[in-house]
């Protein structure tokens, strides 16, 4: 089948079985224009949350789907590759989570949404890169808080709010490697340019930023704002609808650090997000697999802080 003969027998399969795509601005650019929604990792689960479909495919990374099936536990969820996992997620495994907790009594867990349903349901509430400071601050100014996994996202909260939350130490391979020579160097050729960072970045990185935010609150600024120059500091798949959204601007990605050789180890692409493909779309939708399933203990657990952060939201 050629590219546009697979867009079609995805449009009408999906249509048949009434199957909704939901995909993460990080995923290929085909998969984001056959998407019936493309969002940040807060929209995806308030769009899964409400959706009449009786399939949700998940075009992002493993916990994204097991979020949808959480949520949604009478419905089938399909991912188009079980090895689209994260990095961040694999920082936090529930086993040590439970032996922090215990050797922290009276602390209250708040857990980044890139974590597993074991991890989740170990948690008072999750939170995304969108609402974590709202939903941080929900919680009274002497509440003991242990925020994980990622130490970026987490010290950027305790630096606005002035908390004192006890940091996980883990981090996204992605965001974790971008090089603050190559961010420097871009901004001294484009002194104009908005500088957009997410807050999975270190601090060094977000200390550039005319803006902190999730890929969709980055996307937002690029779109609201005067300035047609923009440095972007976060996965590279989010041009796609920079420019889609901001045809006559410039964006520059940022790219990652280079090895001691001084090539560039990898460009700024998540590679488990980029495992999703049309051909994966395609298979997913005919056979009904690979489906995500959550242990059905862990997934009431890990439903309440879902639904504490969509209240908050
Ligand atoms: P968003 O909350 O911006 O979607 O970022 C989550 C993320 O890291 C996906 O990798
Ligand atoms: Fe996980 Fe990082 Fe990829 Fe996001 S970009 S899915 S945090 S590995």
């Amino acid at each position: 089948m050629n590219k546009q003969q697979l867009i079609t027998e995805i449009r009408r399969i999906a249509k048949e079985k009434n199957a909704v795509i939901l995909a993460h601005y990080y995923t290929n650019d085909d998969i984001q224009d056959i998407a019936d929604f493309v969002g940040d990792s807060l929209a995806l689960a308030q769009k899964a949350a409400k959706t009449d479909a009786d399939i949700i495919v998940m075009c992002g990374v493993h916990f994204m789907g097991e979020t949808c099936k959480i949520l949604c536990p009478e419905k089938k969820v399909l991912v188009l590759d079980m090895n689209a996992g994260c990095s961040l997620a694999d920082s936090c495994n529930a086993n040590d989570l439970r032996t922090y907790k215990a050797e922290h009594p009276g602390y209250k867990v708040v857990s980044y949404v890139n974590t597993t349903a074991a991890v989740k349901a170990l948690s008072d509430v999750v939170v995304t890169s969108s609402n974590a400071m709202k939903v941080v601050e929900s919680y009274p100014e002497n509440e003991k808080l242990i925020f994980g996994p990622d130490r970026n996202l987490g010290s950027y909260i305790n630096q606005i709010t002035g908390r004192n939350m006890l940091l996980w130490d883990g981090g996204c391979h992605v965001h974790g490697r971008f090089s603050l020579n190559a961010l420097s160097l871009l901004k001294s050729r484009h002194p104009e340019a908005k500088v957009l960072v997410h807050p999975e970045c270190p601090k060094d990185l977000r200390s550039f930023a005319d803006v902190i935010g999730s890929t969709a609150d980055l996307l937002k600024y690029a779109v609201n704002s005067d300035s047609d120059e923009f440095i972007v500091v976060t996965e590279s798949g989010i041009l796609h609808k920079m420019y889609e959204a901001c045809p006559d601007k410039h964006f520059y990605p940022v790219p990652p650090s280079t090895t001691e050789e001084g090539e560039s180890s990898t460009c700024n692409e998540c590679s488990y997000m980029k495992l999703n493909t049309l051909e994966k779309l395609y298979d997913a939708l005919t056979k009904e697999q690979p489906e995500i399933t959550v242990d059905a203990d862990i997934a009431k657990e890990a439903l309440r802080p879902i639904e504490k952060m969509l209240s908050l939201s």
